[in-house]
């Protein structure tokens, strides 16, 4: 995308999209967002957003939508089979994805437990770049193991590799080697990987792993969820396709896989999901899955209306307007923080910024999960709602022991065209200011704990009373200012 420069030589992102549609938000005061933390076990999926001033939780079903796909709900066709709402869906993903056959899916962890259920087995290994929570919980639920195989730089936070999302070819080789390819009933890419912070791979990458899959004879799935920001870093940092597309460099990625599944929630600002080949014989296995946990085959248990929304959204991804947004207020978000030593992963990936809370809360044992800390720390001081991604969204082992992550992150998301500059500043100085104050955060301890994806639902409290002692600094700091 060209890039507009300014007289001035300020680097910032700007929007090419204006605002028609607004949404008025609430900060409350601080007490009052003390009294929700404790309301929701310190767990900022629990939160009411009524108590949230900017929701950074996630991109997942949070994009703002264009007018044309918000037009295009109201023409759905209403039919539990064959709606013609349906075939646009397919139309869309033949025209972007490239692939032939489609199963619709009521959002992208449907897609995770339909394929799992039809491929994997008690002893089964799925090697992957790196796990996503709810891949993994399907995988595990059907007896399967994951191997994530990345190279060592994906792990260090301040790094300036253009591909920390690359599969290691070598830890993949091996793994097959020492499982067998029997055991493996596919090899699992993610595009912009999530969990170490929306770190895209190379395409080269790709075509590596495609051909030691063709070497061993395993399918190779695609979880496109990210598929177009990750496309769009390729266009920017791969040498080779610096002149392509997005639609050439999509379509590039979805051919060397045999199965691409998504997040519509995420891929195409819309709600829903899908999966994608063009062999005839994994749709044929797959097939009867879909109305038996999802919905009959033209809708997988999304709506018409979303369906639109969906189709539409698909073919929004192929502009760079549209896909350039959010990484380029990423990137500024990312800069921002560095200078302010705050530290936080780079370079600036997909999906947010994320902060590493092992540096920020060194003094917090993973034990008392520093990211979750940090998470309801930054509420607290803000009304920012992030994420935690650390070993609070770890799933114990096989015994029952907690496993650490590898990072703890606080995940900060920036949704495509939701966000305005000021916001984005706002985000930064508060940051920055906790930061300053950061040995005012303590540690959390489960007070319930649920047995699977125990982050969403979890409820913690804190080792002690900080929460109150930070809040008196806040309040010495910044006044009556909410
Ligand atoms: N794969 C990836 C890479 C994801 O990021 C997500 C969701 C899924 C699969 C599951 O899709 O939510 O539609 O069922 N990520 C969201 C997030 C939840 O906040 O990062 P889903």
């Amino acid at each position: 995308m060209q890039e507009i420069k300014f007289y001035k030589g300020e680097s910032i992102p700007m929007e090419l999209h204006k605002v028609r549609v607004v949404q008025k938000l609430h900060l409350v005061p601080i007490k009052r967002r003390l009294e929700a933390l404790y309301e929701s076990g310190f767990n900022t999926f629990k939160l009411n957003t009524k108590d949230v001033f900017l929701d950074m939780l996630t991109d997942s079903g949070t994009n703002a939508m264009s007018d044309n796909q918000v037009s295009a709900m109201m023409n759905a066709d209403d039919a539990y089979a064959g709606s013609q709402s349906f075939y646009r869906v397919q139309k869309a993903v033949q025209d972007v994805i490239g692939k032939e056959y489609y199963l619709p899916v009521h959002q992208g962890r449907a897609a995770e437990n339909i394929l799992a259920n039809a491929y994997v087995r008690k002893g089964s290994v799925i090697p992957m770049n790196y796990h996503f929570t709810t891949a993994m919980a399907h995988i595990t639920q059907y007896g399967g193991k994951i191997a994530e195989l990345l190279y060592d730089e994906a792990y260090i936070i301040n790094s300036n590799h253009p591909f920390k999302g690359n599969m290691n070819l070598e830890k993949l080789e091996e793994v097959i080697k020492v499982h067998g390819a029997k055991q493996i009933p596919f090899i699992r890419m993610e595009a912009s990987t999530n969990l170490i912070g929306g770190q895209p791979f190379s395409i080269q990458n790709l075509r590596d792993v495609r051909s030691i899959a063709d070497k061993y004879g395993i399918m190779l799935v695609l979880d496109a969820s990210l598929l177009g920001e990750n496309a769009y870093l390729v266009k920017q940092r791969e040498e080779e396709f610096k002149e392509n597309s997005l639609g050439e460099i999509i379509k590039t990625m979805t051919a060397l896989a045999d199965v691409v599944y998504f997040s519509a929630r995420k891929l195409s600002s819309s709600r829903g999901g899908g999966i994608a080949t063009d062999k005839l014989e994994i749709y044929r296995e797959l097939e009867a899955l879909v109305p038996l946990f999802e919905g009959f085959l033209t809708y997988g248990g999304m709506s018409v209306r979303e369906m639109e929304a969906m189709a539409v959204g698909l073919y929004e991804t192929l502009d760079e307007t549209v896909i350039s947004q959010s990484p380029s207020y990423i990137k500024y978000l990312v800069e921002s923080l560095d200078k302010n030593n705050v530290p936080v992963i780079k370079p600036a990936g997909v999906l947010g910024a994320h902060v590493d809370a092992m540096q920020v809360c060194e003094h917090i044992p993973q034990n008392e999960y520093p990211a979750g800390s940090l998470a309801a720390a930054l509420f607290l001081i803000s009304g920012i709602r992030g994420m935690e991604r650390g070993s609070i969204s770890n799933q114990r082992d096989e015994y029952g022991n907690e496993t650490y992550a590898d990072m703890e992150l606080l995940r900060l998301a920036i949704p495509r065209r939701v966000f305005t500059l000021s916001q984005i500043k706002y985000v930064e100085d508060r940051m920055s200011w906790l930061y300053e104050n950061r040995k005012l955060i303590g540690g959390l301890k489960f007070v319930y704990e649920p047995p699977v994806l125990r982050f969403f639902m979890g409820e913690l409290t804190p080792i002690n009373d900080w929460p109150k002692k930070l809040m008196k600094k806040f309040k010495d700091d910044f006044g009556d200012s909410l």
